[in-house]
């Protein structure tokens, strides 16, 4: 948890509670969330006094949200979008969903009946379930100081917050901090891996790739030096490390591969949109 503004979290209206709204819900019932209704078919372990709505007809009509958050796929978008558009006439909706860009979802809100609904969009990642997350955030001219003040209250509760300037930035970020996760989950895989094959017994390659990852992470989140500062401080010239290196940061290898793959999320988060 990282430190925000003071008070409660206000009540809100959680609109998918999967992987993603589910790591957010996570930390926000960590840092004390007002009354709140989490539209969900799965869920069946969320706290009292939260409320389960199955389904969008289950929503309660006397609920009155300070905040709408959109976590569901965006291919469910328009089937959401109806089914909560009277929230929306009174309060600020704020979008997880990668690729649905602002102008869509307030024409498709707007086509539902909700003039002026305010659409701002936010993309977290799932160390949010443990107030370790990244989330940056898009707000168009149309929303207020308050409106933005209150997403980065309830969004700092689950991590660090940024906001971009350019709405088209948020599909590098989506491939850069949204899907980042998984790049270095994948990492931690393949040195498990690579101890096996040199011979390592898989528990404890498993447990000492596991614990590097973390630590380095963690290691990284405490210094004040560039990520390039610490890898060279651990890379004794001819030494081992450098050896790995060598393999690793060929122009053709990681470097080529990283900038390829964080391509390839940016084009499918801009897909997403269309
Ligand atoms: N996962 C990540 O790391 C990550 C990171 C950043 C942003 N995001 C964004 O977060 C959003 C959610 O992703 P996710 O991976 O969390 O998805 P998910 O695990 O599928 O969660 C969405 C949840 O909402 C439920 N749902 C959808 N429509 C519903 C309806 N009409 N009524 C009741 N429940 C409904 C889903 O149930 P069903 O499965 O039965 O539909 C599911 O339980 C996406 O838009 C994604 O772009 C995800």
């Amino acid at each position: 948890m990282t430190d925000g503004p003071a008070g409660p979290l206000p009540p809100l209206l959680l609109v998918g509670c999967g992987q993603m709204g589910g790591a957010m819900l996570a930390g926000w019932l960590a840092d004390g969330l007002a009354p709140s209704v989490i539209l969900d078919r799965h869920r069946d372990d969320i706290p009292a006094p939260h409320k389960v709505a199955r389904q969008a007809s289950d929503l309660p009509d006397d609920f009155a949200p300070a905040l709408i958050v959109l976590a569901t796929k965006p291919q469910k978008a328009a089937e959401i979008l109806p089914a909560i558009a009277r929230f929306a006439r009174h309060a600020p909706v704020l979008s997880v969903m990668a690729g649905k860009t602002v102008g869509g979802l307030t024409a498709s809100l707007e086509s539902v009946g909700t003039e002026a609904a305010v659409v701002i969009r936010a993309m977290p990642n799932t160390p949010s379930a443990i107030g370790q997350g990244m989330t940056v955030c898009y707000a168009p001219p149309a929303a207020t100081e308050a409106q933005r003040a209150l997403c980065t209250r309830l969004l700092s509760a689950v991590g660090d917050v940024a906001w971009v300037a350019e709405e088209a930035q948020m599909d590098a970020v989506t491939a850069v901090s949204g899907s980042g996760p998984a790049y270095v989950f994948l990492l931690a895989e393949l040195m498990e891996q690579a101890g096996i094959a040199q011979g390592l017994p898989a528990g404890l390659a498993r447990r000492i790739a596991r614990r590097t990852v973390s630590g380095a992470g963690a290691l990284l989140a405490q210094s004040e030096s560039d990520a390039a500062d610490l890898r060279r401080r651990v890379t004794s010239p001819g030494g081992t490390t450098q050896a790995a290196l060598d393999i690793l940061m060929a122009p053709t290898a990681w470097p080529a591969t990283m900038e390829a793959a964080i391509a390839a999320a940016a084009r499918r988060a801009r897909e997403l949109a269309s």
